[in-house]
């Protein structure tokens, strides 16, 4: 069989080049992560070529006897990873496992209480632009606008108000750990069926790091592809009297055949989950972002709620007289990548933002520790503070060099 260079250089051009941006850069999206090797292998396996419609041992295709054995890996050890009655593996992102969710447990047009994606919430948790915002009546808890953390007295009047069939949790730009317990209390007070979204601070949470909403939730929804460090991809967790729904709900309701190749790699990454390895790994996720966080409040950053519990961060730009895109854009010019982010009640527009978010789940996946979030700290002051190319280049050659003593071997 031809290689990828002989049938399709362009692509192998752009893979090659990737490559490099990812090797020579330091990557601050907090979304990202690199991949172990080995989830690489079995995402890129020949599972890829399987169709397998339905559940292990319940196919509606031959031939499954080999990639049953991957689902039913990653099902069990998604299932022993955050102690959940049932786990399904299938979706194949955040927003479809969401969706997944709230086919099971809705009817069109049901009352939904999410958290305002302007405060920090995901698009799938109920925006206009988002299909959850049209086909069903989210209302939303922001966040206290003196401490920017979310109020839990504000969400239980609007539950009293609202009286909503589901409550959801989980965010994308909240540097604060949640309670679910307390999410949990005013669900039951409510009568609300809960669901936390945990697609962020999965690998937090499996690791111990961050509370766990599993015993609190009915529905728990992730992706596998952020401090998870899987294959992209979500997951969905729930109790046992719900597994019927959410599994007709995945298939044949949202998607079609599974991804057998993600699946694989799912299970590569939650097995790794469980080893001492990745518990240290959160572990230095949560002190780098300390780390990189008190360095920049130092250099006279403001960041949205004082700090961060996780690992990510937004600063507040405002008073740098700096919109984000500038920011995320001088930062891009020296090696950096972050992206704009807006901040809780931001006058600016999305496109634009007065935030900058940062996170470390990647950067410390190269094994970077304390000193280098100094340096990285260092490095971001310097590129915003002069805002010349003659610096970005300068900070450039300093990226390229801290990253080459943490290669990632691509
Ligand atoms: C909280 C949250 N949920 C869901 C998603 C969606 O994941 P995906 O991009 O895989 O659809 C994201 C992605 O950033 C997220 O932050």
């Amino acid at each position: 069989m031809k290689s990828l260079n002989q049938v399709d250089i362009e692509i192998f051009n752009a893979i090659e080049n990737e490559k490099i941006r990812q090797n020579e850069g330091l990557e601050l999206i907090a979304s990202e992560n690199f991949t172990s090797n080995a989830v690489l292998e079995a995402q890129s396996s020949v599972m890829t070529n399987k169709y397998a419609e339905g559940y292990p041992g319940k196919r509606y295709y031959g031939g499954c006897k080999f990639v049953d054995v991957a689902e039913s890996l990653a099902i069990e050890r998604a299932k022993r990873l955050f102690k959940a009655d049932h786990a399904n593996v299938q979706p194949h992102s955040g927003t479809q496992a969401n969706m997944a969710v709230y086919f099971a447990c809705l009817e069109l047009g049901d009352t939904v209480l999410g958290m305002d994606l302007s405060c920090g919430g995901h698009l799938s948790h109920g925006s206009p632009v988002s299909f959850s915002g049209k086909l069903y009546d989210f209302h939303f808890y922001g966040v206290n606008k003196d401490t920017n953390r979310i109020d839990l007295n504000e969400v239980r009047q609007k539950a009293i108000e609202l009286k909503p069939k589901l409550i959801v949790t989980g965010a994308s730009s909240y540097p604060r750990e949640i309670d679910f317990k307390g999410f949990k209390e005013i669900a039951d007070e409510v009568g609300a069926l809960l669901m936390a979204d945990i697609a962020h601070i999965a690998g937090l949470i499996a690791c111990g790091f961050h509370n766990s909403p599993v015993p609190y939730c009915d529905f728990v929804t992730s992706t596998t592809h952020k401090t998870l460090r899987g294959p992209r991809g979500g997951l969905i967790l729930c109790k046992e009297e719900y597994k019927k729904a959410i599994d007709k709900a995945v298939f044949p309701f949202v998607q079609g055949g599974p991804m057998m190749h993600t699946i694989a790699a799912k299970a590569v990454c939650f097995k790794e989950a469980m080893g001492i390895d990745f518990i240290n790994y959160q572990k230095q996720i949560v002190n780098n972002c300390k780390v990189l966080s008190e360095e920049l409040m130092s250099l006279g950053y403001e960041l949205v709620t004082g700090g961060t519990d996780n690992h990510l961060f937004l600063i507040d730009l405002r008073k740098n007289d700096m919109t984000g895109k500038e920011a995320q854009e001088l930062l891009e010019n020296a090696g950096i990548t972050t992206n704009r982010n807006g901040i809780p009640y931001d006058p600016k527009p999305p496109n634009i933002t007065s935030g900058l978010r940062l996170g470390v789940p990647a950067v410390t996946s190269r094994g970077m520790k304390e000193r280098e979030m100094k340096q990285i700290a260092d490095m971001i002051y310097r590129v915003l503070y002069n805002k010349n190319d003659i610096t970005c280049e300068k900070v450039k050659a300093e990226v390229r060099e801290l990253c080459k003593k943490f290669p990632l071997n691509l």
